[in-house]
């Protein structure tokens, strides 16, 4: 029996994480600046978070959604308090893909219509709708590619215009800052401009915060640079800070019917356990306004190297575009310095997302080790 094969591996195993750092069984420490995909977001093992989730796990793990679960009520309070999107409605699931799936399939039931508008290097997940609204055919199936999507050039809105003018196109999704795609962002005229027309067309704005929100970018989600005012905002990754959950927050606008959506795990007792913890934390600590000073600390930094042509992203969502491809470097980075970094489809860009936590002592054993491998 082996495991099936789909998934490049490092050949290093984490046994334990603190923080900022994860162990090997060897005892070998390494710093994490990728939070396994940007998904640690109050650290590894944070002690309010193992304590919130043990305590769950020891008194109710899990039951399903037909019962009372104030818990989720809590989590839906606090996620609207500290995000301050203001009367919207929590759906929860279980993942990224899942939250945009379920983005999709409602924005289709609410306006009828079956097209996707989406954008060039986009990534949504590898679900039915949300992989046939990415950006990469190497992963579209033959099943997903049956449904309608049309890819307009991320930041042009007279393309747009074009597509959604057709009035048959039930979502617009977008990442604000993309991901994978290599960490851009379009102007705010771009995005106030793509709200007016969604607005105008009766499409719903789907703003896919999976990898961007919760607090990365320094604010809670990072369409609030850019005041808009989305239908529907996707989350997941930092949300459980390793627990999987997921979910979508729904504009007050868009009524809820028995059986329009549904799951069993979603929304379950651990889950809203680990996010009620993340949320604390992010409060308590600050952990917001910190995650701004440690993004101009590094910025800084990363600016005065001379062979970074460009950092890019906001926040702890920050992508440092070399003159060079960065594969030989990012291995280096692990395997010579113990330090984790991430990759994007652009060869040159190497992608940092690490922990909220980070201090700037971490940034400059960061910094001196890059200094060593590119002198
Ligand atoms: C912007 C964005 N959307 C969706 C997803 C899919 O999330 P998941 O892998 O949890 O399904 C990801 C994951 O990388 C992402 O970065």
């Amino acid at each position: 029996m082996s495991l099936f094969n789909v998934y490049p591996l490092f050949d290093i195993t984490p046994v334990k994480g603190d923080d900022i750092y994860v162990y090997d069984q060897n005892g070998t420490q390494y710093l994490d600046l990728y939070g396994g995909h940007a998904v640690i977001s109050i650290g590894h093992s944070h002690p309010k978070y193992v304590q919130n989730v043990s305590e769950q796990v020891s008194t109710l793990g899990f039951y399903s959604n037909s019962i009372q679960n104030p818990l989720q009520t809590q989590l839906a309070e606090e996620i609207i308090e500290q995000s301050g999107c203001k009367d919207y409605q929590l759906f929860l699931c279980n993942s990224g893909a899942e939250a945009n799936e379920n983005a999709l399939k409602l924005a289709s039931f609410h306006t009828g219509r079956k097209k996707v508008m989406s954008f060039t290097n986009s990534f949504h997940g590898r679900t039915s709708a949300a992989v046939a609204a990415t950006d990469n055919p190497k992963i579209v199936a033959p099943i997903n590619a049956q449904q309608k999507v049309e890819f307009v050039e991320f930041g042009d809105l007279e393309a747009a215009e074009k597509v959604l003018s057709k009035e048959d196109v039930c979502a617009v999704i977008v990442e604000v800052i993309q991901g994978i795609g290599g960490l851009d962002e379009a102007s705010t005229e771009f995005y106030q401009g793509l709200s007016k027309l969604c607005k105008h067309y009766e499409t719903l704005f789907i703003a896919d915060e999976i990898q961007c929100g919760f607090g990365r970018t320094g604010d809670f989600f990072a369409f609030q640079k850019h005041e808009i005012t989305p239908d529907i905002i996707s989350m997941a990754k930092g949300m459980g800070n390793g627990f999987p959950v997921g979910g979508i927050l729904i504009h007050p606008n868009i009524k809820a019917s028995f059986g329009l959506l549904g799951t069993t795990f979603g929304g379950n007792h651990l889950a809203c356990a680990a996010s009620l913890a993340v949320l604390e934390v992010l409060k308590e600590d600050g952990l917001l306004n910190h995650t701004k000073e440690m993004s101009a600390y590094f910025q800084e930094a990363a600016s005065a190297i001379p062979q970074i042509k460009a950092v890019k992203g906001r926040g702890l969502m920050l992508g440092l575009e070399f003159d060079f491809p960065i594969t030989e470097l990012r291995k280096n980075l692990i395997f010579k310095h113990h330090i984790f970094t991430g990759s994007a489809k652009n060869p040159n860009l190497l992608r940092i997302l690490p922990p909220l936590t980070i201090q700037k002592e971490h940034v400059d054993m960061f910094i001196e080790a890059l200094k060593k491998e590119i002198v």
